[in-house]
């Protein structure tokens, strides 16, 4: 029996192009997202930029940003009655530290990212979106991470291989590092924030890995685009970075 005759391969081969034509043009229409991006901060540091007043000794959740998309769904309301049952977890490991009694901080990132983000059906609801964020943020754990390899707040200063090596180490993954840079701005640089990306199924990869997608989309830059909440930018190796410590209260 032939069955692979020229015509059937043409047949096959238009077919899966026309497949690819469309699927492409589909993926484009909707400019679905291919990563997302788990984004903790340091509350200190942040407070040292923001001027509140830091009281949180442990990495806390900035946001779960996909790589594309902002501000996808202006109508789409946030609504903290869809995630009452999450309050608690989001209060501790989500806290707004300008307003911590307010849900503001929330009602911003589920606007800015979280309408993006639920193009995906896995979380196409604030319900998904917000319990994903925790579950993710809880999945990985900086502080014990970081602890173990003996890194911890403190008067002392650590190389940024260091801080890199612990997360790689624990996760296989490359992380994204981001500090903050005071007025000794050539001495030393201040540990702030640190990202970890995932893929449509939730699994770590690294942050620097680049998609094919990539050149098109500006997406990437949503840590630089959040520059009205964050002012980081990527530590460097040449200088060492300090991990502060919170004030020893008076
Ligand atoms: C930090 O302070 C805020 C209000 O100033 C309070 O709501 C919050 O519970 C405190 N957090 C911790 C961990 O003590
Ligand atoms: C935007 O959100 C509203 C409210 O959830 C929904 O009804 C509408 O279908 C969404 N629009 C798009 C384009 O997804
Ligand atoms: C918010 O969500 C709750 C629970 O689903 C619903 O009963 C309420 O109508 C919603 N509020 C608004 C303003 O959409």
């Amino acid at each position: 029996m032939k069955l692979c005759s020229p015509l059937l391969l043409c047949l096959v081969v238009a077919l899966s192009s026309a497949y690819v034509i469309t699927h492409h043009h589909h993926h484009h229409h909707d400019s679905m997202w291919t990563k997302l991006i788990l984004t903790h901060h340091w509350p200190n540091t942040f407070c040292s930029m923001e001027h509140c007043k830091p009281n949180i000794s442990y990495w806390t959740l900035h946001g779960l940003w996909p790589d594309k998309g902002m501000d996808c769904n202006s109508s789409w309301h946030f609504n903290s009655s869809q995630i009452e049952d999450l309050l608690p977890d989001m209060k501790r490991s989500w806290p707004d530290l300008l307003k911590p009694t307010s849900t503001e901080f929330w009602k911003y990132e589920w606007h800015k990212h979280g309408t993006c983000a639920a193009k995906a059906d896995s979380l196409n609801s604030q319900h998904k979106y917000f319990s994903k964020a925790l579950e993710l943020y809880h999945k990985v754990d900086l502080d014990r991470v970081l602890r173990k390899f003996n890194i911890t707040p403190s008067e002392s200063y650590y190389k940024l291989s260091q801080i890199e090596d612990a997360i790689e180490k624990s996760y296989s993954i490359k992380p994204k590092i981001q500090c903050a840079f005071g007025s000794r701005r050539d001495e030393v640089q201040i540990l702030g924030q640190i990202e970890l990306c995932f893929d449509t199924e939730f699994t770590l990869l690294d942050c620097e890995r680049p998609f094919p997608d990539d050149t098109t989309s500006k997406g990437y830059g949503n840590d630089v685009m959040d520059v009205d909440r964050s002012g980081f930018s990527v530590c460097q190796h040449d200088m060492p970075v300090y991990y502060p410590p919170l004030a020893k209260e008076s």
